[in-house]
């Protein structure tokens, strides 16, 4: 294939270099397009644009392949730990042990939250959603840290390794701090002798009476969920976090408004929806089967199935449904919910419908099963989505941020509105 692409508009040619990616996509450079022909593309959705070269995650959604920094998931999911793939998608290697241990001395260092803040908990309504919560504590903890939420690039960059380890530390804090306080409980106070997700736990559900005990590998299965959520390329709200730096904003600003994008229920809401749906389909006495017919006939969507870039298994999905059934098994549950989530999946992936427009089961499938069998309430399923992609949305920051040709994101649009007229004085309308 030649190494340029030529767009005919009327009787013009216009030619345009083409770039390859190291896994071989290629995409036309139409950065030059309007200056060269006047127009512009239209991609409502972007389902066609790149917006930008990136280093860190890859997926060929056709064969159903996730990479970070050229890890298949598989492999990572094997063999690592949430944190030990947050430092390979932020810095681009695996740690060696000694930088692991820096690491995780850092995050345990950071894992409280300044006293200051527990009285912006207060100040919302008992029935606030988390989301909006995290979103609005996490802006705020950039004004605890000034020095690393100057919004001078330099500056913050020079405070990048401590921001990113503060964040996916604190991240995880607040999250539990949310369920407490609406919970009406105290505060339970970080544990620095336990790892990462086991500590979530413990701030989740220790009582000063009876500290939470990981005797069913729930620990392991969440450190499992949230590796499995920690970056997945140009997705929705890692695009807004792109969006937002590419303005110069801090990391703080950044990810917060991440946790807005993520919230909907088309994006990282889609958990929290399949549980819904599930239990709404459990609920009528229906296997399922009413369901999918519904959903055939747009009447409802299958919540946990389709996907812009897979029209293959999401990886994600089938390493999730493996771990939600044996985390079930652990704890001696029988989750009815679970069955029909398998009865879905059977079905839809044997009916015309579903096969046609290469719809599978993607990543918040079987999460929300997974975590209501570790006890997290439904309401704070996307949280947990976000404590997972804050090391993703960490590392598109410094992506833009490190690059010194990094321009601001600003899109073209095609004007559709009203043309010029004159102003109508009130008394002639
Ligand atoms: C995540 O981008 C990422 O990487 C996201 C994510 C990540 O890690 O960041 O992977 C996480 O957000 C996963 C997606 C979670 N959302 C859901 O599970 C919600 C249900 N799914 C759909 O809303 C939908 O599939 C999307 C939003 C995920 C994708 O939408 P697209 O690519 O815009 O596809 P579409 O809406 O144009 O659908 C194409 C066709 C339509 O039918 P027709 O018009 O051709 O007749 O497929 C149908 C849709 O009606 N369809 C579905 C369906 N999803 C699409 N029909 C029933 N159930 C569904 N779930």
């Amino acid at each position: 294939m030649e190494n340029t692409g030529t767009i005919r508009l009327g009787d013009e040619n216009f030619e345009f270099p083409i770039i390859e990616g190291t896994e071989g996509e290629k995409a036309l450079d139409t950065r030059t397009l309007r200056s060269k022909s006047g127009c512009i593309t239209f991609d409502e959705g972007y389902g066609n644009t790149g917006s930008c070269l990136s280093k860190i995650t890859f997926i060929d959604g056709e064969k159903g392949i996730l990479r970070h920094r050229g890890y298949p998931i598989e492999q990572l999911a094997e063999n690592s730990t949430f944190l030990e793939a947050s430092f390979l998608a932020i810095y681009g290697e695996l740690p060696s042990e000694a930088e692991l241990t820096k690491f995780r001395t850092e995050v345990q260092t950071h894992a409280s939250i300044h006293t200051g803040m527990h009285h912006h908990f207060e100040g919302f309504p008992s029935d606030a959603h988390p989301m909006a919560i995290l979103s609005a504590m996490l802006n705020s903890l950039g004004a605890y840290y000034p020095e690393m939420s100057s919004n001078d690039r330099e500056q913050d960059l020079a405070h990048f390794d401590e921001t990113a380890a503060l964040l996916i530390s604190k991240v995880r804090t607040i999250a539990a701090m949310t369920y407490r306080q609406k919970q009406g409980l105290p505060y339970v106070f970080p544990d620095h002798n336990r790892r990462y997700a086991e500590n979530f736990l413990h701030m989740m559900f220790s009582e000063p009476y009876n500290l939470y005990s990981d005797t069913s590998g729930a620990a392991a299965a969440l450190d499992l969920f949230l590796l499995l959520h920690a970056d997945h390329e140009q997705n929705c709200s890692t695009s807004t976090v792109r969006m937002v730096a590419s303005g110069g904003a801090n990391l703080f600003a950044s990810v917060s408004a991440g946790v807005c994008a993520l919230w909907g229920p088309s994006h990282g809401g889609a958990n929290m929806a399949v549980i819904k749906m599930l239990e709404d389909i459990h609920a009528s006495g229906d296997d399922g089967s009413r369901f999918i017919q519904d959903a055939k006939e747009g009447k409802a969507k299958l919540m946990g199935f389709g996907h812009r870039v897979y029209k293959n298994y999401d990886p994600r999905a089938k390493i999730l449904g493996i771990s939600s059934e044996a985390v079930l098994e652990g704890l001696g549950i029988d989750d009815p919910l679970l069955d029909i989530a398998k009865h879905l999946e059977k079905a839809a992936l044997e009916d015309e419908y579903f096969v046609q427009r290469k719809l599978y089961p993607n990543v918040d499938f079987y999460s929300g099963i997974l975590l209501k069998a570790i006890g997290i309430p439904v309401e704070m399923f996307t949280v947990m989505f976000a404590i997972g992609r804050m090391p993703g949305w960490i590392a598109n920051w410094k992506e833009i941020a490190e690059n010194p040709k990094s321009r601001i994101h600003r899109p073209r649009q095609i004007y559709t509105g009203s043309t010029i007229r004159d102003y109508v004085q009130m008394d002639e309308r």
